[in-house]
């Protein structure tokens, strides 16, 4: 799959969302073979740490909207929940590097991450309810804890996009970067990471999220029972369909 681009190296396992021209847009096969290499990366004793990047222009556009038109995920077993249960469960380090916009899941991926690297061309939205939807990834539970109720209230309601300067004061990225060296300059973070015990890393990382884990797993059934059925609704078809034909949704109707 030349969508996505599987890399190991010096321990780290480089994903590379590769579909510029549709603004690395992410179709359910494309979710399919990132949650395929998490599972490698899981089993692999040479992968100690994984990391998600995109170009210099682009992170990721979320999910594809005609695959949602089209082929709407049917159940907890789709490749996109298989993804999220993916990044989530996920024991060892995680990083991204994110340049240019990040919208919806390129956003709420982020909030599963250890650390975080933006170039300063990054805009991060979760423009949902833009689409009739509502958050997925357990971003209803993890935005409000990170950004405060009201600011989030303002990105996952409103669905405005936030710069990356922002997103450094929130505590959402660890770094902003000139877009050029973003992607180096965390390949170098994460080469640092797998240089050291796993064992731990992998500890320290459970220890820092065994509180909230639970919670942050039951939220994800729940947003993905609500997401499922919004998905199929009138209010999300019409804005897909807006999309697709280029103009502004109505919702007067739905
Ligand atoms: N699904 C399907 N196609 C998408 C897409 C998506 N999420 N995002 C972009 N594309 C397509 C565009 O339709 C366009 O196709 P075309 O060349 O046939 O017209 C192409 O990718 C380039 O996108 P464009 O909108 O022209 O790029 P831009 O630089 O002006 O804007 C974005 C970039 C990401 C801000 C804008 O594309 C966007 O808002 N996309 C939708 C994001 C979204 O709502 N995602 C769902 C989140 S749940």
């Amino acid at each position: 799959m030349t969508e996505i681009l599987v890399h190991a190296e010096a321990g780290v396992m480089t994903i590379t969302l590769n579909r510029v021209e549709r603004k690395n847009s992410i179709t359910s096969d494309m979710y399919g073979a990132m949650a395929d290499a998490l599972e490698r990366a899981l089993g692999d004793d040479a992968v100690r740490v994984v990391l998600f990047q995109g170009h210099e222009t682009v992170f990721s556009a979320g999910n594809d909207i005609g695959d949602f038109l089209h082929k709407p995920p049917a159940g907890s077993d789709s490749p996109v929940f298989r993804f999220l249960h993916g990044i989530a469960s996920f024991p060892k380090p995680l990083l991204a590097s994110v340049c240019g916009p990040a919208v919806g899941v390129g956003t709420t991926m982020l909030f599963h991450c250890d650390l975080v690297y933006a170039g300063d061309n990054a805009a991060f939205s979760m423009p949902f309810v833009n689409l009739g939807l509502c958050p997925e990834a357990a971003s209803s539970l993890l935005v409000p804890q990170m950004l405060g109720y009201h600011r989030a209230a303002e990105a996952l309601m409103l669905g405005e996009p936030f710069m990356a300067e922002a997103a450094l004061e929130v505590g959402l990225v660890n770094r902003v970067l000139p877009p050029t060296e973003a992607n180096n300059y965390a390949n170098a973070q994460a080469r640092k990471l797998a240089a050291k015990p796993i064992s731990s890393l992998v500890e320290t990382k459970r220890l820092m999220k065994k509180g909230l884990q639970p919670q942050v797993l039951q939220q994800m059934q729940d947003e993905g029972e609500s997401f499922r059925r919004l998905l199929v609704a009138p209010a999300a078809k019409e804005a897909f369909t807006a999309f697709m034909e280029k103009r502004k949704p109505d919702f007067s109707k739905t």
